[in-house]
């Protein structure tokens, strides 16, 4: 967005109705696994390794937070961390979070505002579970996710394609849309 642009915009209680103004507006960057984001929250304290599951390896803060926006076409492919992620509608198109449980089973996940159409203003996905999402309708979601113990990279893994397919066989075209090839 050109400069001047922006700065006519601060402070004037002009909507921020696009996608390329919030993403300006609340500074977001590229996330790895698609979509756009930017950590708002970090826990100053720390829960020590000893008193975390041994899945974590190492010490985490109590919580973290960000905004995360998709834009249309773009997609969160599949992933899983290691905590709880509860995941917060703000603005835009409603979101479709699609889970896999270890165990196979799916479970969708709508992330909206229109509650009489079934949508959730809150939803989480379990620690341990593959999970990517899309938008439902056009131009972008904007959503927060908050996990604890908090988020770190070391935790975060991007779904393998082949092993998924292998290790979920009835989730071929779900694992096949969801996954870099
Ligand atoms: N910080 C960086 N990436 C993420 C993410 O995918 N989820 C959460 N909650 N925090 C993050």
């Amino acid at each position: 967005m050109p400069k001047q642009h922006k700065n006519a915009m601060k402070g004037t209680g002009m909507p921020l109705t696009t996608a390329q103004h919030l993403i300006d507006y609340l500074k977001l960057i590229r996330h790895p696994e698609g979509g756009w984001f930017r950590e708002t929250y970090r826990s100053p304290e720390q829960i020590h390794a000893l008193a975390l599951p041994e899945r974590y390896g190492g010490s985490r803060v109590f919580s973290s937070a960000i905004y995360f926006m998709l834009e249309q076409r773009d997609i969160s492919v599949l992933h899983r961390i290691k905590s709880d992620e509860l995941w917060h509608f703000y603005a835009g198109s409603p979101l479709l979070i699609h889970s896999i449980s270890p165990d196979g089973g799916y479970k969708a996940l709508h992330l909206g505002s229109n509650v009489a159409a079934g949508e959730k203003f809150q939803a989480v996905v379990p620690a341990g579970n593959w999970f990517g999402a899309e938008i439902k309708g056009r131009g972008f979601a904007l959503a927060g996710c908050t996990v604890a113990p908090g988020f770190d990279f070391a935790d975060f893994e991007i779904a393998n394609r082949e092993e998924l397919l292998e290790r979920y066989p009835e989730h071929i075209s779900l694992v096949r849309r969801m996954t870099k090839a």
